[in-house]
C-alpha cells in the first residue's frame, strides 16, 4: 500500500538527485569532481578481505553502512572513508557507489581508531559501560587523521556541494572543513548516543570536540535528549547561544536536533516475501526442529549490546523449566568487531564460556539449546533468520538506535513474531508496541521472554502490524530527506 507520506518521500527522494548522470559519466570511473553529496565516514560500505588472488570486497556490518548505503546508491556523490586495512587503494565504483578510500597506517589505526574512537569516545558516549581511557598520544593521532579526512573531503567537493560527515570518529572534521572550504554546506550526524554533561565533562578535549562539531550547519542526533545535552554543553563550554534545537556560534545559525535513523523498509520487506526467502525459512525451521520456538538475537559482538545479560536470562529460562531444549532454541548470531581492543576479546571469551555452559547443561541429543554463530552473514541469510524467528531479542545496555530491531520488523510481512526490546535502545522511542525490558533487571527480563513465548497470536499480530506501519512510514529515505532538506535550507 502506498501511503501519502511515502508518495511525498519518494517525490522528495527524486528531487535530491540534482546532477545529471551524463556529467558523471564524462568524468570517468574513479573521478568524483562533480559530486553533489560527499559522505565522509570512517567506514566505507565495503572492506577488503583476503589476500592475493583471494582478495575481495565484502559489505561492512554496522548501522551506519546499513542506513547510508541505500541512500548513496540513489544519489550522485562520493563516499570518503577508510578501506579497513593499510593498503593504499585508488578510487573505484562499487554497487553504484563512488568510493574514495582514505589510507590509514598501522599506528594511526591503533591510536585514532582502536584507541581514541573505540576506547575513549565509544565507552564514554555509551554511559561509560566500560571505563573510557584518555591518552594524549591517541588524541594527537585523532586530530591528524581528522585533518586527513577533511582534506580528502575538501578535494572531492565541488563549489557549493553538500558534505555530510558521520559519527564519533570524525567530530573535528566539520570545523576543519569549514576553515578550508567556507563555500560548502556541512552536515554532521552522530549515530551513537551523545552523553549527558556529567560524562562528557570527563573529556580532556571537550572544548575542541564541541568546536569541531560546531563547524557544521546542521548537527543531527538520534534523540532529542542527545541534542539537548549537546546544546547545554555548547552554551557552557563554547560560548554558543540559543535553545535546545538551534544555536548561534561565531555569527552563524546552527540547527541541532534529533533525526532518528532508519532502514530501507521496502528492500527488506520485498526480499523477506520472496519465494527464495520462504524456502530458506522452511529449510531453516526444519533444521532447527520444526516444532521448536526460535528465539533470535543478531548483533555486532560489542559489550554495549548486552549479549552476556541476554544469555544469562536465557539460561534462567531453561534453568527454571520455563523452556526446554526440546521445544525451544536460542540462536545468537554475532559479527566479530574491533577485536584489537581488549574489551572485545574479553567479551568474546565470556560469551563462548556461557554458551558452552548453557549447552552443557540443557542441550539434548539432536537438540542444541543455544546455536552461536560468530561470523558475518549475507543480507539474504540475515533475512532468513529474521523471517524464521518467533521471538527477536534486541536488548542492548545502551544503543543510539539499533537497526536490527527495525530489520526484524520489516521482515515480518505476515505480522507474526514478537520483538523484545531494551528500553535503552533508541529504537524503543519509536517501536512502542514491542515488549520493552530493562536488560539489567533479570526477573523482568525472564518474565518478558516468557510472555513473548506465550503471547496469543492475535495480540502479536496487532503489535507487529503497528510496528510495521511505523518503520514503513519513517524509513531511511524519510530520514535522509529530513536531514538533507534541513541542510539545503529547503525545509
Ligand atoms: P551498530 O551500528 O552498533 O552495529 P545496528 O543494530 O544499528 O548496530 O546495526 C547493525 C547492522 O549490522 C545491521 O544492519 C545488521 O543487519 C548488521 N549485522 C549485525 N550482525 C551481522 C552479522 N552477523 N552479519 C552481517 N550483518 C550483521
Ligand atoms: O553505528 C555505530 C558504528 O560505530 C558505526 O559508526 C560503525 O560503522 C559501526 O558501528 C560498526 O563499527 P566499526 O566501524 O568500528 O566496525
Amino acid at each position: 500500500m502506498t501511503t501519502a507520506l511515502n508518495r511525498r518521500t519518494r517525490a522528495t527522494r527524486n528531487r535530491t538527485v540534482s546532477r545529471p548522470a551524463r556529467s558523471e559519466r564524462k568524468q570517468g570511473l574513479g573521478s568524483s569532481r562533480t559530486a553533489s553529496l560527499v559522505v565522509v565516514a570512517n567506514r566505507l560500505p565495503v572492506h577488503r578481505v583476503g589476500v592475493g588472488s583471494n582478495a575481495h570486497w565484502e559489505s561492512s556490518a554496522g548501522g551506519l553502512v546499513t542506513a547510508v548505503a541505500p541512500v548513496m546508491k540513489k544519489l550522485p556523490g562520493v563516499w570518503v572513508g577508510w578501506s579497513g586495512n593499510d593498503a593504499s587503494i585508488k578510487p573505484f565504483i562499487h554497487d553504484r557507489m563512488r568510493i574514495r578510500p582514505v589510507t590509514l597506517g598501522r599506528e594511526e589505526v591503533a591510536k585514532y581508531y582502536d584507541g581514541m574512537s573505540n576506547r575513549t569516545f565509544w565507552p564514554l558516549y555509551h554511559d561509560a559501560i566500560r571505563p573510557p581511557e584518555f591518552q594524549r598520544e591517541w588524541w594527537k593521532k585523532y586530530v591528524a587523521v581528522n585533518a586527513r579526512f577533511a582534506q580528502a573531503a575538501a578535494a572531492e567537493a565541488a563549489r557549493g556541494d553538500i558534505v555530510w560527515v558521520h559519527d564519533y570518529h570524525l567530530q573535528l572534521v566539520p570545523a576543519m572543513l569549514r576553515e578550508r572550504r567556507p563555500d560548502l554546506r556541512i552536515g554532521f550526524f552522530l549515530h551513537i548516543p551523545f552523553p549527558p554533561e556529567e560524562l562528557f565533562e570527563w573529556l580532556p578535549w571537550r572544548e575542541e570536540i564541541l568546536k569541531g562539531l560546531l563547524g557544521a550547519d546542521v548537527i543531527g542526533f538520534q534523540s532529542p535528549m542527545a541534542a539537548q545535552n549537546f546544546s547545554r554543553l555548547c552554551r557552557h563550554y563554547a560560548e554558543a547561544e540559543g535553545t535546545g534545537t538551534s544555536l548561534r556560534y561565531e555569527g552563524r545559525p546552527i540547527v541541532n536536533r534529533a533525526f532518528p535513523i532508519s532502514i530501507d523498509f521496502d528492500w527488506f520487506d520485498i526480499r523477506a516475501k520472496s519465494p527464495a526467502a520462504r524456502e530458506g525459512v522452511a529449510e531453516l525451521r526444519s533444521r532447527l526442529g520444526a516444532k521448536r520456538k526460535i528465539l533470535l538475537a543478531i548483533d555486532r559482538l560489542d559489550y554495549t549490546k548486552g549479549v552476556v545479560r541476554r544469555l544469562q536470562a536465557v539460561e534462567e529460562l531453561f534453568e527454571r523449566g520455563l523452556a526446554k531444549a526440546e521445544d525451544c532454541v536460542f540462536v545468537q548470531i554475532a559479527t566479530p568487531s574491533r577485536e584489537a581492543v581488549a574489551e572485545y576479546a574479553t567479551l568474546r571469551d565470556e560469551v563462548e564460556t556461557i554458551v558452552g555452559r548453557i549447552n552443557g547443561k540443557f542441550s539434548q541429543p539432536g537438540r542444541v539449546a543455544v546455536h552461536y554463530f560468530r561470523r558475518n552473514l549475507t543480507r539474504e541469510e540475515l533475512i532468513t533468520y529474521y523471517a524464521a524467528a518467533d521471538v527477536m531479542l534486541v536488548t542492548p545496555l545502551r544503543d543510539g538506535m539499533n537497526l536490527v530491531a527495525k530489520e526484524f520488523v520489516a521482515c515480518r510481512s505476515d505480522s507474526t513474531g514478537v520483538l523484545v526490546l531494551s528500553q535503552f535502545a533508541g529504537a524503543a522511542r519509536e517501536l512502542t508496541r514491542a515488549l520493552t525490558v530493562n536488560p539489567r533487571d533479570q526477573d523482568h527480563f525472564v518474565e518478558a521472554l516468557r510472555t513473548a513465548l506465550k503471547m496469543p497470536r492475535e495480540e502479536a499480530r496487532m503489535r507487529m502490524s503497528m510496528l510495521r506501519s511505523r518503520v514503513k512510514r519513517d524509513d531511511v529515505y524519510a530520514w535522509c530527506d529530513d536531514f538533507l532538506s534541513e541542510l539545503r535550507g529547503t525545509k
